[in-house]
């Protein structure tokens, strides 16, 4: 079996990665990935001289490119991550998640068409379904919530997603699509909320929280969302959507206090800064679906997973300080220089 791993110098595609490589030797994994900012080479060093794994610069987008690949490989598998995935970068540059988010996809299911192959699996998020409100706890995704966007992240993602089922229906094409809360876990990259409030945390600088901190998300570890995702590849029923999530909800100020208590550091630094346009109140999944149907459980719960997280970034310091000390000090400075200045 060859599987063509999209976005595999990424957070989550760099877990799946580690993965699939230990866990099945005789599979063939080709990473795809363009290497934006967001792209690491030395998420994948654990991994870099086993015999089934190798590396492939490349964009999704690139038709040619993408149909070459192809043409070389001949996968049989594609498990989709390339993506951008940042908010609040996309309320900046809705542009980029529209070329990579909907046109990468639709080029590579373009690909699975003229080639064949025997699995697509597009990731996706829970953020395509909307948000739920704060008062009514009762109130969980589904697979058949109706799909209703907020941010240009996420109406890109939707849109994707509405692709995949478009060309299971017309051309039949195999397709499963998964669709998992927000994941935290080690490689994941210092922009987003936990990574962020970690190094940042460590060097006593300020935690920009949004708002009033109360939004809601519902956070898994990235390695029960891989586990997932092999699972949906092994066992899920093609053209089928899966929600993965445990049910794990906290408010952002919750997390935020609960990494500041791990770190023995004050909570007076929390800095309240202008809100996210457009923020989505509460994230919440119901996972019944996955784990009637393929037998789905976490490992994690939050307060487990948290710990050894925090504990992977205070070991695995070079690797997030490389990442700080490069190109994305200017988006930092960018996204929060007058925010947390309070102008
Ligand atoms: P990430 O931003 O860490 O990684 C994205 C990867 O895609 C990077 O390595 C980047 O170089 C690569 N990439 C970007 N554009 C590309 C292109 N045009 N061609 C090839 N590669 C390209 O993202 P992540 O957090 O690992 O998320 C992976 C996927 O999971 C995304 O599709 C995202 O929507 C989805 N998802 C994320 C979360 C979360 O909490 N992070 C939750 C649910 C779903
Ligand atoms: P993020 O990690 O960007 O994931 P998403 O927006 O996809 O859920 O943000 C998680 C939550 O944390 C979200 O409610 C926004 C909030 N947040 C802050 O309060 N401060 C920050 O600096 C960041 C990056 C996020």
């Amino acid at each position: 079996m060859k599987i063509i791993v999209t976005g595999g110098a990424g957070f989550i595609g760099g877990n799946f990665i580690h993965h699939m490589v230990n866990k099945y030797p005789d599979y063939e994994i080709v990473n795809l990935d363009l290497l934006t900012y967001a792209g690491n080479l030395e998420t994948l060093k654990p991994v870099e001289g086993k015999p089934n794994y190798k590396f492939v610069r490349g964009d999704i987008a690139d038709r040619e490119f993408v149909y070459g690949l192809f043409e070389k490989e001949k996968p049989d598998v594609i498990v989709n991550f390339a993506a951008e995935s940042h908010v609040d970068r996309s309320v900046v540059d809705p542009g980029s998640f529209v070329r990579t988010n909907v046109m990468g996809t639709t080029t590579l299911l373009d690909a699975c068409r003229k080639y064949g192959i025997k699995r697509y699996h597009q990731v996706s998020t829970d953020e395509v379904y909307g948000d739920l409100p704060l008062d009514r706890p009762d109130l969980f995704f589904t697979e058949t919530t109706p799909l209703h966007t907020s941010s240009p992240y996420s109406a890109s993602k939707a849109s994707a997603d509405l692709f995949v089922l478009a060309y299971h229906r017309t051309y039949k094409l195999p397709v499963t699509i998964s669709r998992c809360s927000n994941n935290y876990g080690p490689y994941h990259f210092p922009e987003k909320l936990i990574p962020l409030m970690i190094s940042r945390a460590l060097a006593d600088e300020p935690l920009p929280v949004y708002g009033t901190g109360e939004n809601v998300r519902d956070w898994l570890h990235v390695s029960d969302h891989c586990e997932a995702i092999d699972l949906i590849l092994h066992k899920g029923r093609v053209g089928e959507v899966y929600n993965i999530g445990g049910h794990n909800e906290r408010t952002n100020l919750e997390v935020v206090k609960t990494i500041l208590r791990a770190l023995d550091k004050p909570e007076s630094l929390i800095k309240y800064v202008t809100d996210r346009p457009g923020h989505d109140m509460r994230y919440a999944i119901d996972p019944t679906k996955i784990e009637k149907e393929l037998g789905w459980e976490p490992k994690y719960n939050f307060d487990t997973g948290i710990q050894q997280t925090i504990r992977w970034y205070l070991d695995n310091q070079d690797w997030w300080k490389h990442i700080l000390s490069g190109e994305y000090s200017s988006y930092f400075e960018n996204m929060y220089g007058e925010r947390l200045s309070g102008k």
